[in-house]
């Protein structure tokens, strides 16, 4: 998703813009630029594709001496929006060679401002919605006001979701920066400031860090930081102190930060664990700030991989808790009338913390009146801080576009809650609890072991490399897991994938079997795999290519299956409770081997972005 940077105040700001812009480089994007002043002149460089066209743009210049680093710049990373990629597109947009802003998220009434602004002479040179921005300040600015109420009255005709920074050659020593929906940091530095779109992208820069409230804009100079409310009341935020090393992130040795973070799951796991549990070997989650004070059913939302693990959450806090979970895509949930009949909360679960869907649905089960919990990866991000409860996933931060490492720990948490649940309801007892615990305790070495099928996917990976489709099968806690392995499939190799649970190929899917078709099987004895395994049966007459992966129990019954994945012995309770999260590792496997061996760009696949922050 786009980000947006900028430095005041130091010394090559625009070098250490561009260093903020390599850190929002993993939230996915298709061109870059930045902006700065010197004197009364605008400098201006864009690029299309990858930040280093930028770097070595910006390189050359800087040795000819023909771009002059000074102490104010803005930056960013586009996604494309409006507008294919190209560098007119890109961002800085400019007007009159004197304003220029960069911007995330969407101006939705951008296309009845630009009409009114070229019936008043205003030339447009991109297709985008941001151009409006830079046009509306020119106007406001010859009208004969400063940059802060230019930038009011820029706000009062915008409509959407944004976060903008705005330079004007009028005003050098000063920018303007507004956030609506889309997330913003401000730094404070020494006679310096900084702003990103997250706090990491300005982490190199300094620890102090503001992010500004919904509605929120400020003029920010060199030794000033002014604030506003959206009534344009002056505010103080809190200053957060981020932690040392959210700005050190590397690949640690492996090729690709989604192998790396794959092969961290068996030791961050159990930080997650450890989190949800008290010193008293009670579990750490408050069920009264859950809103279950009394039993009520649930709502879950999310988005993509975040969704499917809600799924997971329902099969468990159903089974564990006898607690009815409704479970929403949150881009659905906030556009209909959900019936809260019944309920009492709503749990959203996000990586981010900034996806703008389910953001929204969170606000509006506020408006329900529901109590609201998150589940977070990024501490302080918009939804952690609007949630009246948090649970934080501790997987440190996610690179890789692809979800792995938090896609798990959201599972341990979801799991923790049901158990939580169960126990509170008496749906299991003392004895389960401790059983239970002790499966958590054996799960980073299952982990582990489960990794070390890489090998065995690697060659599977070459086996299917070069299939147009690939379908995979599920029943149970494996059928949220077969939607999973297809988006992971999808997302990062660009072969066309679907995950169905297996008891519905015969209602319609099943039309698709051809003749060498890859038909994908994760299964476990788990009391219903015969019937699972007749649906693959189904799929193999037909002619698919079908592989499973289980344990040697189900490959014995799967007998017919051209390509068999033996997993590791493991307790059959152990197994058939914690499987989501086992099998999740030969799914995430898969996708990284198979997009591997395609040579597509692994961390920053075409057209996705990290974090989804418009709609
Ligand atoms: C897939 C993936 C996405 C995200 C989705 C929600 O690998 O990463 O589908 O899961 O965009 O993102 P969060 O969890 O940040 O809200």
């Amino acid at each position: 998703m786009c980000g947006v940077v900028a430095v005041i105040g130091k010394a090559e700001a625009s070098s250490l813009v561009i260093e903020g812009l390599k850190k929002l480089e993993y939230r996915g994007y298709d061109s870059a630029g930045i902006a700065s002043l010197d004197k009364k002149k605008l400098q201006v460089l864009k690029s299309e594709g990858k930040l280093t066209n930028l770097v070595n743009q910006f390189d050359l210049l800087i040795s000819k001496k023909s771009y002059n680093d000074t102490e104010i710049a803005i930056g960013h990373t586009r996604w494309a929006t409006h507008g294919n990629v190209s560098i007119e597109n890109a961002h800085p947009l400019t007007s009159d060679n004197k304003v220029a802003v960069v911007h995330n998220g969407i101006i939705e009434n951008y296309a009845s401002l630009k009409k009114t602004l070229i019936s008043e002479g205003y030339v447009f040179s991109s297709v985008t919605d941001t151009e409006v921005i830079p046009h509306l300040f020119t106007k406001y600015i010859k009208q004969g006001n400063d940059f802060l109420e230019s930038g009011k009255l820029v706000l009062k005709v915008i409509k959407g979701a944004f976060a903008f920074i705005a330079i004007s050659v009028d005003f050098p020593d000063q920018l303007f920066v507004s956030r609506n929906s889309s997330p913003i940091a401000i730094g404070i530095g020494d006679k310096c400031n900084f702003i990103g779109s997250d706090a990491q992208s300005i982490a190199h820069l300094t620890k102090r860090i503001i992010y500004l409230e919904d509605g929120d804009y400020a003029l920010v100079k060199n030794e000033t930081l002014d604030i506003f409310d959206a009534q344009s009341n002056i505010v103080d935020r809190q200053i957060i102190h981020v932690n040392s090393d959210i700005g050190l992130i590397n690949k640690g040795g492996y090729k690709h930060f989604m192998k790396k973070e794959m092969f961290e799951q068996p030791s961050i796991i159990p930080q997650t664990i450890g989190s949800l549990f008290n010193e008293d070997q009670s579990i750490n989650i408050n069920l009264d700030k859950l809103g279950f004070t009394n039993k009520s059913s649930l709502t879950i939302c999310a988005a993509g991989t975040s969704f499917y693990a809600a799924l997971i959450g329902k099969y468990w806090i159903e089974q564990i808790a006898d607690i009815p979970v409704l479970v929403d895509l949150a881009s659905e949930y906030r556009y209909r009338k959900p019936s809260v009949f019944g309920q009492t909360s709503i749990l959203v679960i996000s990586q981010s913390g900034e996806s703008l869907d389910t953001l929204m649905a969170l606000r509006y089960g506020k408006e329900l009146g529901l109590t609201t919990t998150a589940i977070v990866n990024v501490t302080g991000s918009t939804i952690d801080r609007e949630a009246d409860y948090s649970l934080h996933t501790k997987a440190g931060p996610e690179i890789a576009v692809a979800s792995t490492k938090s896609f798990t720990s959201q599972l341990i948490v979801l799991f923790l809650i049901a158990v939580s649940l169960g126990k509170k309801f008496n749906n299991i007892d003392a004895n389960k609890v401790n059983k239970i615990k002790q499966y958590l305790n054996m799960l980073p070495l299952a982990l582990a072991n489960m990794l070390k099928l890489e090998d065995q996917i690697i060659a599977l990976s070459q086996q299917i490399k070069n299939s147009k489709s690939v379908i995979f099968l599920g029943r149970g806690y494996m059928y949220p897991l077969a939607l999973e392995a297809a988006l992971k499939l999808k997302e990062i190799s660009y072969i066309h994938a679907e995950g169905f649970a297996a008891g519905e190929m015969k209602h319609g899917p099943i039309a698709l079997i051809e003749d060498g078709l890859p038909v994908i099987m994760f299964i476990i004895s788990d009391g219903y795999e015969d019937k699972s395994i007749s649906n693959l049966q189904e799929a193999h007459s037909r002619g698919a290519k079908v592989i499973v992966i289980g344990d040697e129990a189900c490959l014995k019954k799967a007998s017919f299956a051209e390509i068999k994945i033996k997993i590791p012995d493991i307790d059959d309770e152990f197994k058939s409770l914690l499987s989501p999260i086992l099998m999740a590792i030969p799914a995430q496997l898969l996708a990284y081997h198979v997009s591997r061996e395609r040579g597509t760009d692994i961390d920053q696949p075409r057209n996705l972005a990290k974090s989804v922050t418009v709609e």
